[in-house]
C-alpha cells in the first residue's frame, strides 16, 4: 500500500500555511488519513536544523552550508516521517519541499545546479511529490502579507530581487513539469483561492 505525497510551494505570504489545514480537512472528509508537515523541519531533529537555518546570526552562513543543511533536514524528514507515512498508505501534505531548494538556494542564491541535482538524487531519489501546488503571488503582495507576521527570519530578510528570482524559478519549473505542478493565482482573496483548490482536490480524489 502506498500513500500520496502533495507539496505546497510558493514565496513568502503566498498563503501556503493558510490553506494547508483546510486542504487536509477536505481530504479527511473524503476518508483519507492525512499527515501535515513542513520543510525545513517536520521532525524534532529537522526542526533543530530549521532553527539553525533561519536564525539571523552574527556569523554569515556560507551558501554551501545552507544547501547542505536544507538537504540534511530533508533526509531526516524523509527517513523518519514522510517515507513511513507513505508506506502506511497515508496522504502527506508538506508545506514546501525540494522545489523550494531549486527556487531559494538555486535561483535565489545562485548555487550550482549540478550540486542541487546530485543532492536531490541522493536524498529525494524517487520520492518526488505526486502533485505540487504552486501558490503564485506577486512578490510585493506576498511581502506585504508576510510583513504582518512576526519578525523576518534570516532568509525573509533578503531583498526584492532575490524573491523575484524565486517566483520566476517556481513558474519556470511549473511550466516544465505540468504533469506534477498545478499553479494557483494566490493574489486572489482566500475564498477564491480555495475555489481554485477545489478542482485539484477532485483530481486527487479521482486518482486510482
Ligand atoms: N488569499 C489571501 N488573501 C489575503 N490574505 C491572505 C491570503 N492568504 C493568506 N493571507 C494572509 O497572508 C499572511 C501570510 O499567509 P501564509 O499562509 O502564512 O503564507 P505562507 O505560508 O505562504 O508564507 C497571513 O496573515 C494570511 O492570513
Ligand atoms: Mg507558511
Amino acid at each position: 500500500m502506498s500513500g500520496r505525497f502533495i507539496t505546497l510551494e510558493g514565496g513568502e505570504g503566498a498563503g501556503k500555511s493558510s490553506n494547508l489545514e483546510w486542504l487536509a480537512e477536505q481530504l479527511r472528509a473524503a476518508g483519507k488519513t492525512v499527515l501535515l508537515t513542513r520543510e525545513p523541519g517536520g521532525t524534532p531533529l529537522a526542526e533543530s536544523i530549521r532553527e539553525v537555518l533561519l536564525a539571523p546570526g552574527a556569523e554569515t552562513m556560507a551558501d554551501d552550508t545552507e544547501l547542505l543543511l536544507v538537504f540534511a533536514a530533508r533526509a531526516q524528514h524523509l527517513a523518519e516521517k514522510i517515507r513511513p507515512a507513505l508506506a502506511r498508505g497515508e496522504w502527506v501534505l508538506c508545506d514546501r519541499f525540494v522545489d523550494a531548494t531549486w527556487a531559494y538556494q538555486g535561483a535565489g542564491r545562485g548555487l550550482d545546479q549540478s550540486a542541487i541535482a546530485a543532492l536531490e538524487k541522493l536524498v529525494v531519489a524517487d520520492h518526488q511529490p505526486h502533485m505540487t501546488i504552486l501558490f503564485d503571488v506577486p512578490v510585493e503582495v506576498g511581502m506585504a502579507r508576510a510583513g504582518k507576521r512576526a519578525a523576518l527570519d534570516r532568509i525573509e530578510q533578503e531583498d526584492q530581487a532575490f524573491f523575484e528570482r524565486i517566483r520566476h524559478c517556481y513558474l519556470e519549473r511549473a511550466s516544465e513539469q505540468p504533469e506534477r505542478f498545478r499553479v494557483l493565482d494566490a493574489a486572489q482573496p482566500l475564498e477564491q483561492v480555495r475555489g481554485q483548490l477545489e478542482p485539484l482536490i477532485e483530481e486527487m480524489l479521482s486518482w486510482p
